[in-house]
């Protein structure tokens, strides 16, 4: 079938867009490049370097997708209190905007990527399911609990396109841009220890995650439109293993062979535990499941796909700051007086 794949020059987009070609369909795949990289599309998608916030039925009505994944957005939810316009237009209009051009073109299915950032900070250590009450903390998980909204009322009012909301957390895996200092705690740890610099942790380090591999991550998202029970289903997705950043940190310079080096940084306001409960996930890709790879081997084969490359000059915020209030002091160095420059670059 045609498919669209939105945000596919980046990380899980690419991995998407990897399957569905291997299994025979035509991808489009649809990138404006802010935050991904051209060479990531993978070979046999007709790219189309276009934003997701500009009009696109030419695009749609020509290919009539029969499905569309849409995973762009800028997805660093720390920063996103200091970029709350950028944030809501980028992630939330350009839902908006894709969701419209997929009903008017007479798409099927429509594939989303929300976060755990939607469930905010639940005060408990126990794993959140899908009926956890969603009381997001920051813009970025706000915004993706308004798409989700927005993607079940249009389904309820027009009668489709049926849709599948994935909340993935902290996935990673190859491809993923190592060189965001905002996000992707792995890449950051990594592109740190290749450097032989010390990893940089907000306060101890004993805050968990349930960092996943993507390869069952992209086989799920994959695989929602033609798996009957995840028609108009919500569904938390990722590894069932918690870890602590220390713990990550230990795993990163063992994969990699470097000392084990870290820098403490002050607090930030973020959640403690966030793992997940992945039962409905489980039950509608049990083949998907079986394969999940543990985060030490995950580390292991990310760390080959790493070995002998240079590491990327980092990579900028694509949006002026907005808010500087508060920025972590390790942001600020970089990112004050970003917004005189990105003005200037446009
Ligand atoms: N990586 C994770 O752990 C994680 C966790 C939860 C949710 N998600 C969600 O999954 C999706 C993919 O995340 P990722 O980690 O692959 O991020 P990524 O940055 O690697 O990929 C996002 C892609 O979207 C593109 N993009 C951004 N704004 C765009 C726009 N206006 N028009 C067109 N393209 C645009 C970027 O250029 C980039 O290639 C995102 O929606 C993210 O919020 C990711």
């Amino acid at each position: 079938m045609n498919v669209v794949v939105t945000g596919a020059a980046g990380f899980i987009g690419s991995h998407v867009a990897e399957v569905l070609l291997s299994e025979g369909h035509e991808v489009l795949a649809l990138d404006d490049l802010s935050g991904g990289f051209r060479e990531n599309v993978p070979v046999g998608a007709r790219f189309e370097r276009r934003s997701v916030i500009d009009p696109l039925d030419d695009l749609f009505e020509s290919f009539r997708p029969a499905a569309v994944y849409h995973l762009a957005a800028y997805a660093a939810e720390g920063l996103s209190h200091h970029i709350p316009v950028f944030n809501f237009t980028n992630n939330a209009v350009g839902t908006a905007n894709i969701l419209a051009a997929s009903y008017r073109s007479g798409a099927k299915h429509f594939v989303f990527t929300s976060s755990i950032a939607a469930y905010g900070h639940p005060h408990t250590s126990e794993p959140f399911d899908e009926e956890t009450p969603c009381v997001p903390c920051d813009p970025y998980g706000a915004a993706k609990l308004a798409c989700e909204h927005h993607i079940r009322s249009c389904q309820a009012y027009f009668g489709g396109p049926a849709y599948t909301i994935f909340r993935p957390h902290n996935v990673f895996g190859p491809r993923q841009n190592i060189a965001d200092p905002y996000r992707n705690v792995v890449g950051i740890f990594m592109a740190r220890a290749m450097q032989g610099k010390p990893m940089p942790i907000f306060g101890d380090g004993s805050q968990t995650r349930s960092f996943s591999y993507i390869d069952t991550v992209a086989k799920c998202l994959a695989h929602a439109p033609m798996a009957g029970a995840a028609a108009n289903a919500t569904i938390n997705i990722g590894g069932d293993q918690p870890m602590s950043v220390l713990e990550l940190s230990r795993q990163i310079a063992r994969v990699l062979r470097v000392p084990h080096q870290v820098e403490h940084l002050a607090p930030r306001k973020e959640v403690q535990h966030a793992h997940c409960r992945h039962d409905v996930a489980r039950r509608i890709f049990p083949g998907e499941y079986s394969e999940l790879v543990s985060i030490e081997r995950g580390l292991e084969k990310m760390a080959d796909t790493l070995s002998g490359q240079a590491i990327p000059p980092p990579t900028e915020c694509p949006s002026a700051i907005e808010i500087e209030d508060n920025l972590p002091p390790s942001w600020r160095d970089r990112l004050v007086g970003s917004s005189e420059r990105i003005r200037c670059a446009k």
